[in-house]
Formats: C-alpha cells, sequence, structure tokens
C-alpha cells in the first residue's frame, strides 16, 4: 500500500515545495487508477467523526478487495450455510411447481463437498419409490462432450497431437467440407502504367482457414449442427460420415463465429479415436479418465444394472422417454453419471482431486475462454468445449446437456474454487435459470466468507535483515518492525502523514512467500480508493503487490527492495529515523 499511497501522500508534502513533484505524482495516480478496476463492496471504513456523515457516505464508499482470494474456510460458515439453505429450498420449489420428478444437485468448494440435493422420486410414476441421492445416475447428454476435449487435451500432452490447432485434415485423410468464407478475398489490385489500367486478380494462393482440433471442441471450427439429413440417432460410420461431409458447405468463416455443432465434437472424437486409440473412443474414455478418477458410474452403455440405478426421464408431458441411443454421434450426448462421479471431475478442473488427469497448465488453458460471442448466441463467450457467462463479475464456465428426459449442468467458477452441478430427469424448468440463480445466493456469500476468514500470514525465517527505515527517494518514508507472530509489518511515517491518513491504512502487514520475497497483505477490508482532500490513493492496486527484498550485505541486512508490480525500483535502506524539519 505505502508506495503509491506515498506518492498520493506526497501530493500533500510536496505541494508546498514544488510544482514539479505534483505533476509527477499526479501520473503516477492516474497509471494507477487506470490499472485497478476490479470490483466488489462492503460496508463502511469508520474515517468519518460525525456518525451521520458516515452512514451516508458508507453507500458510496466501495470496498476492496473486490475479488477476495479464496481461503481455506472454517466450517460452519454460518452465512454460506444461509446461502445453502436458500438454494434448496429454491431448487425445492422448482422442482413441485415444474412438476420434475427427480433433480440431483451438489455444490464444490475447492476439495470440500459443501452440499448435496435431492429431490422427487427416482422413478416419477411409482408413488412407492425412493427419493434419489448422490449415486442415481441421470443421462448427461452434451455434458458428455466434455470428455472428447479431455481425449484432445491428453493427446497434446502425450504428443500424440502436436498442436491443439493442426487443421483436422492432418489427422483424417479425406476430410474435406466446402469453406466459402474462410477463404482469404481474392485480392484484386488496379494499377495505372503509361495510361494503361491493369488488373491484377488472385494473386495470393487459395489457403481457407482450417477447421482446427480446438475450434471443434470450442464451437468455432464452422461445422454444421449434425451431418447432412442426419438425426441424432444416426447410425454410420466415420467414413460414411465424411463422406457426406464432401458435399456439404461450412457454415462460418472457421475461429469467427460461435456456433453449436454436436458433428465437430462426434468428428473430433472418431477422428482422434482412429489415430492414437485404435478406433475405440468408448474403451479410451474409460480407461484414461473413468477408470483412473473412480467414475464407476459413469459410462456410455445403458445395460440393465445400469437401469436400475438410473432415475426415470420424462418428457414435459409426464410421459416416460425412451431411453435413445446416439450411434455415431455417442460422444456429443451419450453419457451417463451421477452426481458424485461429476463431483470428482470438477475437483480436477480445480486442481484439488486427488489422482491427477491432466497438467495443471493444461487444466488452466482449458479453462481460459476462448472467443466472445456474437449477442444472438446463447452464451456470452465460448471455451473448450464450455459456455461462458459472466455474474457479478465472475466467469461461470458451464456445460449443459438436454435430451429427451433429461438435463444436467456442469458449472465452474474457478476464481472462486466453486462448483455446482445439476441432474434433472426431464426438461429444464422454465423461467430463470436455476444455475444463475443458485449462483447468485453462492456468489455473494462466498466473498463474505472469505472476507471475514482470518488469513493466516507467515513470517520470515528471521525478522533482522528486514526491519528498520526505508525512504523512496527521500519522498517518503517507511518503517518495517516486528508484528504479532513474528509477520513483518510495515508503516509509513513522515511530515503530515500522520495526520493525513489513518492508521490503519498506513500499516501493511507483509506475508512472507519465499527467500526475500515478501507479498503486501491489507488484513482486514479497506476502501479501494482512499480519498484526501482533492488527492486519492489506490489502496486496491497495493494489495498483493510483491516486495523484492536485496541480498544481505556484510552486517545480514538487506539494503532495499523493489515493487515491480508498483514499478517502484530502491527503496532503500536510511540508517537511522529521519528528523524532519518544518
Ligand atoms: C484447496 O484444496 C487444496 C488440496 O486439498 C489445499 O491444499 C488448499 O489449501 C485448498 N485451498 C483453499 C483455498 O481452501
Ligand atoms: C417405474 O414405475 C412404473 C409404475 O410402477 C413401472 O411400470 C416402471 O417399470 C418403473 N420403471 C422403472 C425403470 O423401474
Ligand atoms: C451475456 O449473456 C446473457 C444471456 O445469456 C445476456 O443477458 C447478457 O447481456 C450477456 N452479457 C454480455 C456482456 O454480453
Ligand atoms: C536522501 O537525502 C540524503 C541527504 O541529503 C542523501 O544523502 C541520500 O542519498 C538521499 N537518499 C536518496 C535515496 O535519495
Amino acid at each position: 500500500m505505502q508506495e503509491s499511497s506515498s506518492r498520493g501522500l506526497l501530493k500533500f508534502i510536496v505541494m508546498e515545495v514544488k510544482w514539479i513533484h505534483v505533476l509527477a505524482i499526479f501520473f503516477f495516480l492516474l497509471s494507477v487508477a487506470m490499472t485497478g478496476c476490479f470490483l466488489w463492496q462492503y460496508s463502511l471504513p469508520k474515517l468519518d467523526p460525525n456518525p451521520s456523515v458516515m452512514e451516508v457516505r458508507s453507500e458510496a464508499v466501495q470496498m476492496c478487495p473486490r475479488y477476495p482470494e479464496p481461503v481455506p474456510l472454517d466450517h460452519p460458515v454460518p452465512i454460506l450455510k444461509d446461502a445453502l439453505e436458500k438454494v434448496d429450498m429454491m431448487l425445492r420449489q422448482k422442482i413441485h411447481s415444474s412438476g420434475l420428478p427427480a433433480m440431483s444437485a451438489i455444490v464444490i468448494y475447492n476439495d470440500t463437498v459443501l452440499w448435496t440435493g435431492n429431490f422427487g422420486k427416482k422413478n416419477g410414476s411409482d408413488p412407492s419409490s425412493v427419493v434419489p441421492n448422490e449415486y442415481t445416475i441421470y443421462r448427461i447428454a452434451s455434458v458428455s462432450k466434455i470428455f472428447p476435449t479431455i481425449m484432445l487435451y491428453k493427446m497434446w500432452e502425450e504428443g500424440k497431437v502436436t498442436s491443439l490447432d493442426d487443421p483436422l485434415e492432418r489427422y483424417v485423410q479425406n476430410f474435406a467440407i466446402k469453406n466459402p468464407l474462410g477463404r482469404f478475398k481474392e485480392s484484386e489490385q488496379r494499377y495505372t502504367a503509361d495510361g494503361l489500367i491493369f488488373l491484377e486478380k488472385g494473386s495470393t494462393p487459395h489457403k481457407p482457414s482450417p477447421v482446427t482440433l480446438r475450434r471443434m471442441a470450442s464451437q468455432l471450427s464452422g461445422l454444421p449442427r449434425k451431418l447432412r439429413s442426419t438425426t441424432l440417432l444416426w447410425k454410420g460410420n466415420t467414413q460414411d460420415a465424411l463422406a457426406l461431409l464432401k458435399d456439404d458447405v461450412l457454415v462460418a468463416d472457421p475461429g469467427t463465429r460461435c456456433h453449436y455443432s454436436n458433428l465437430a465434437f462426434s468428428l473430433l472424437a472418431h477422428v482422434l479415436a482412429d489415430h492414437a486409440a485404435e478406433g475405440q473412443y468408448q474403451r479410451w474414455i474409460s480407461e484414461n479418465i473413468l477408470d483412473r478418477l473412480g467414475m464407476e458410474d459413469t459410462g456410455f452403455d445403458i445395460t440393465p444394472p445400469i437401469r436400475s440405478q438410473m432415475a426415470v426421464g420424462f418428457y414435459g408431458s409426464q410421459q416416460p422417454a425412451p431411453l435413445y441411443d446416439l450411434g455415431w454421434y455417442r460422444p456429443s450426448g451419450q453419457m451417463y453419471s451421477t452426481a458424485a462421479d461429476l463431483a470428482k471431475l470438477a475437483m480436477v478442473f480445480l486442481g484439488t482431486y486427488h489422482r491427477r488427469l491432466l497438467e495443471p497448465d493444461t487444466v488452466k488453458t482449458m479453462l481460459t475462454p476462448l472467443f466472445k460471442c456474437s449477442t444472438e448466441y446463447f452464451a456470452n463467450k465460448t471455451g473448450t468445449p464450455w459456455e461462458i457467462n459472466e455474474q457479478l463479475g465472475y466467469d461461470v464456465i458451464r456445460k449443459d446437456g438436454d435430451l429427451d428426459g433429461y438435463s444436467a449442468t456442469f458449472s465452474l467458477i474457478p476464481k472462486l474454487r466453486l462448483s455446482f452441478i445439476v441432474l434433472m430427469a426431464g426438461p429444464r424448468p422454465q423461467g430463470e435459470d436455476i444455475v444463475t440463480r443458485t449462483y447468485e445466493y453462492l456468489i455473494t456469500a462466498m466473498e463474505t466468507a472469505f472476507r471475514e476468514a482470518e488469513k493466516t500470514l507467515s513470517p520470515p525465517p528471521s525478522p533482522v535483515p528486514y526491519v528498520g527505515y526505508y525512504t523512496y527517494s527521500n519522498l517518503t518514508f517507511y518503517e518495517i518492525k516486528v508484528g504479532p507472530g513474528g509477520v513483518l509489518v510495515m508503516q509509513q511515517f513522515g511530515p503530515h502523514v500522520e495526520e493525513l491518513i489513518p492508521e490503519k491504512y498506513r500499516t501493511i502487514k507483509l506475508h512472507h512467500l519465499e527467500d526475500r520475497v515478501f507479498q503486501v497483505v491489507f488484513d482486514k477490508e479497506f476502501p479501494c480508493v482512499l480519498h484526501l482532500g482533492s488527492a486519492s490513493i489506490s489502496l486496491e492496486t497495493q494489495n498483493g503487490q510483491l516486495f523484492n527484498f536485496y541480498p544481505f550485505d556484510r552486517k545480514g541486512l538487506s539494503p532495499g527492495f523493489d515493487a515491480p508490480g508498483l514499478n517502484t525500483y530502491n527503496v532503500l535502506r536510511v540508517l537511522r529515523k529521519p528528523v524532519f524539519y518544518s
């Protein structure tokens, strides 16, 4: 905090001295203001001695951090319990009002299942049927598309796929489709010479932008929704599919438009299986994903034992739905699973499952949005294979599935380490989306829980090298002391500083990360911007910054430190506390 607040403070100090400094400070603050745009809020700092004025201001002051870091929670957390009860009530009410026969839902935080909810009856047409549970099987429909995507990433990690951006042709001999929109425009150049007009046409070679593996798994390939004149129950094979595609046409220039395609995922799955899994897509998924993660109740084939564990799926008309077999489109939507199994998968994406499936960096790539869709698409952004919507400032990453008799959502908010999964034995309830509604309750509760949790800060092995007085260009001054638990505390001091800035915002804690590196931590919530008369200081940009102390000198003291994130270098040690004359 001190680093830029110092410059803010400087405004006051220097104002009386030199104009040039004021200008410098002004520009610093400006740059700070532009980098620090996050959002959240909370109640107010007690800056104002007059209570009635304080109340008025409490509406206006934005409190920070806006996006609190997830921290280990000490359960039970009352505010979280409250939010989960609201989720429970909302879902219970939805299932009654919509006539949905069965629903199983689960909320995961990091490595913990926070809540499970099971509603209705496993067999809606049998009055004596039991309530479903976490092990009740539902069809997950398009949530199945997560699996060919994992296959793609895994084969990429293993080097069986060279690049995620490889064109599909590299992995299947006879793939061809008309791609009229993906061609670069023929260049047409007119030039004149000696009074004659020359027309140069088609000078660039035709190299259409390709259908790549990643685009196929991200609804960006331009491939149509389905193969020409097929239904999702089509029983052909991949050669038949390629033959059909030869005289088909891409509906968009690859990589430019979000367009939902079951064809893309099925073709990707079959091509990858033929390329590196002996054509056995389902076996590859079972051996490399399901068995490995212990997803025992997840698979493709609805055998009698599976049926007996299944919630019976119904149409909106209350008629039981047939268990269609998707044939060649199986990779796009055939699978069944349970809330418990999908929770394991969610923990894989949150990086907390005890078995590793993908490298942490691969997971990071997989959870990164790829493309902003136009407003007519049903999601704000597309990912691989996700649909991504923004809610309360967070990216909600999800995959929905809807099929005769069943609907499902698998969703994550990576930044909050939160996941919500819901499986239903019927069509999605009408009205406001239950997933969005659930997150409405959970996001604010989690934020509050994070803000209120005690932070555990690490002290350095020895405080001696760091303790003492420092200055930045003789303009601002700091003292580093040992605080409770050996954690270092840094306080700004100097002329005017003490009068102008409340002590709690002049003091920060230094959380020891490694070696000589510390992180700036505000213990409690703080105003994002501190307004002091005509100046303002962004505390937000300072929170979480790293201080990199210099190697120790002969006396075992660090001579100073840098704060690269604040573009501040050479904060140097001074041997004794400076005396200020005014
Ligand atoms: C998340 O879970 C992992 C693994 O159990 C644990 O090491 C980490 O501290 C947890 N993080 C939070 C924020 O709870
Ligand atoms: C569900 O209950 C109905 C009525 O008892 C019964 O006819 C049907 O076979 C049951 N379905 C399953 C899959 O158990
Ligand atoms: C995101 O999508 C929702 C509907 O899914 C829409 O209401 C909202 O305006 C979109 N937001 C942006 C930023 O595009
Ligand atoms: C601060 O001022 C003192 C005395 O004028 C000078 O010796 C010292 O080099 C200055 N330090 C910095 C960091 O500018």
